[in-house]
């Protein structure tokens, strides 16, 4: 999960990243007070989980209580790259002699952690990474070891950032360090980190992304999750802890295990090339043990999204059986129909695998109206995409 700026500013705060005071504000008005209360000037900084905001006219200063109205207006409702401004943080002004890049983050391909640093930090990093590489040190860091006082300063020292501030860069970086490993980070990263006029190094915007694989152990981390961006269908979808995408196609799709769902994917594409180019419209994969009820939750938000015109239940029974996954789909439908749910879109069945013959059987001798069954995938895909289309 990655994080809006001032949620990676206030993680900082936690673990002793030196940052300036700010707040989050989503009407222009209520920027005025916040403003006097930061003392009477500030930086106005969209909220949005995407790089390049400075560029894009979303970050501003402001002179006065007045002014920061002015600019909260203008970048409250900016589109930044796809992405709308909700919510600004205004933060107190630093006065810059320069700009630092320092990152920690998780190099799979290296099956290490790294430490990224430049002393040529601020809006043109992605610049200086692609066009002098050498700006920008790469040192991998011990898992078990971690960021010791000796690991800092070879990381400074790599990064060649100047004596006066070795020191300062040294302690941050073990703070930072602090903060990626207390909060089972995936990315840390402070652009710019900021020598002020008088010395000191400050954290200006903070990039935090999280490892969701890790949330267990973090209760705090669901408070971070912006609910307003969710997708419902997917929100619900895990509620109900299925593996659930939503996509933007109107044949609905369901299969157990990841990999055939996939391929259902793909197979119902390309059938829908010949069918008013019908799309799969989500993934979901209800995985080994299809139960009635698992069959039920996954129908329920299916059947849940009006783009959805039909249903393709794609199994290959495994150490569970078709025959169980037949019953599983009868069950499901009466029980859907007995919570009041509306059950109303055609569903093609192809059951494949072990007892294969039995599951078909079941789903026959049910003779739901809705219920059609094809044997190959192939088929069905293009039986579901014909349905969709109608
Ligand atoms: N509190 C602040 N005081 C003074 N200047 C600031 C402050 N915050 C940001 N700036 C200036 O604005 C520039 C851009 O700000 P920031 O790094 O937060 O956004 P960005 O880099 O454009 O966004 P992103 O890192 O998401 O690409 C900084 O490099 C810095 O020069
Ligand atoms: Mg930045």
């Amino acid at each position: 999960m990655d994080l809006f700026e001032y949620q990676a500013r206030d993680l900082f705060a936690k673990h002793g990243v030196p940052v300036l005071a700010g707040e989050v504000i989503d009407t222009p008005e209520a920027a005025r007070e916040v403003t006097e209360r930061l003392g009477g000037r500030a930086v106005v900084k969209a909220q949005v989980k995407v790089g390049g905001r400075g560029k894009a006219g979303g970050v501003k200063l402001a002179s006065d209580p007045a002014d920061a109205v002015e600019k909260a207006g203008q970048i409250l409702g900016m589109d930044i790259k796809g992405h709308t401004v909700n919510k600004v943080m205004l933060a107190q002004t630093a006065d810059i002699a320069e700009e630092y890049y320092v990152s920690f983050l998780l190099d799979r391909t290296n099956r290490t952690f790294l430490a990224m640093a430049s002393v040529e930090g601020g809006v043109d990093i992605e610049e200086v990474a692609a066009t002098k590489p050498e700006a920008l040190a790469k040192i991998p860091v011990d898992a078990n070891e971690g960021v010791t006082p000796e690991k800092a300063r070879e990381i400074v020292e790599a990064a060649r950032f100047p004596a006066d501030v070795a020191d300062g860069i040294a302690e941050v970086l073990q703070t930072l360090w602090k903060t990626f490993i207390a909060e089972d980070a995936l990315l840390v990263e402070v652009n710019p980190l900021v020598k002020t006029g008088d010395g000191k190094i400050i954290a200006l915007d903070g990039k935090v992304s999280l490892d969701a694989n890790a949330d267990f152990r973090h209760e705090d981390h669901a408070a971070l999750e912006d609910k307003a961006a969710a997708d419902p269908l997917e929100a619900a979808a895990q509620a109900k802890g299925l593996n659930y995408v939503k996509l933007e196609g109107e044949v609905g799709i369901i299969g157990n295990g990841a990999g055939l769902v996939m391929s259902t994917l793909d197979v119902v594409a390309y059938a829908g090339e010949a069918h008013n180019n019908v799309k799969p419209a989500n993934f979901l994969d209800i995985g080994g043990g299809a139960s009635a009820e698992v069959m039920a939750n996954g129908l329920e938000i299916i059947l849940g999204d009006p783009a959805v015109k039909s249903v393709f239940v794609n199994v290959f029974g495994g150490i569970t059986a078709c025959d169980a996954v037949a019953n599983g789909i009868v069950q499901a439908l009466e029980l859907l129909k007995s919570k009041g749910e509306q059950v109303d879109k055609p569903l093609v069945v192809r059951l494949d695998g072990n007892n294969a013959e039995l599951g078909r059987q079941i789903l026959s001798d049910a003779n739901h109206p809705l219920v059609q069954q094809v044997d190959t995938m192939d088929g069905a895909a293009d039986r579901a995409a014909e349905l969709a289309a109608k």
